[in-house]
């Protein structure tokens, strides 16, 4: 019984952590600001309030390579170890900035 709880538990707690945009979204921050109002290095679009499926196609893309610019490659670093459910709660969280 004490281990399922415990089970049950970490698994709420994955789930958590897995919706927290906010969370995830601070080491975006530094470069496209903390409301997305930032151009990125110079370089990207403003993405505040970018469209769920807007930004969920970019950051996949980012990811397999088939989105971006000049500096897609460091967008790639960015990413590449966020899972659909991070990349869902970015997209989500960008949309309300
Ligand atoms: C080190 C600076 C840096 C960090 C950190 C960073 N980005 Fe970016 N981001 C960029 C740059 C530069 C571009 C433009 C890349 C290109 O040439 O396509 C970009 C592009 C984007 C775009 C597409 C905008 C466009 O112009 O099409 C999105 C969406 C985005 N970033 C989201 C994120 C998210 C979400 C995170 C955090 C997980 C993040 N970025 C972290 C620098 C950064």
């Amino acid at each position: 019984m004490k281990k399922l709880a415990l089970m049950l538990a970490l698994a709420g707690a994955t789930a958590l952590f897995a919706s927290d945009g906010a969370g995830l979204y601070k080491k975006c921050a530094s470069c496209h600001g903390a409301k997305g109002e930032k151009k990125a290095l110079g370089k990207s679009a403003v993405i505040t309030g970018w469209d769920v499926a807007k930004t969920t196609t970019a950051l996949n893309g980012y990811k397999d390579g088939s989105y971006g610019g000049a500096m897609k490659g460091l967008m790639k670093g960015q990413v590449s170890k966020l899972s659909d459910a991070d990349i869902d709660a970015l997209a989500n969280y960008i949309h309300g900035l």
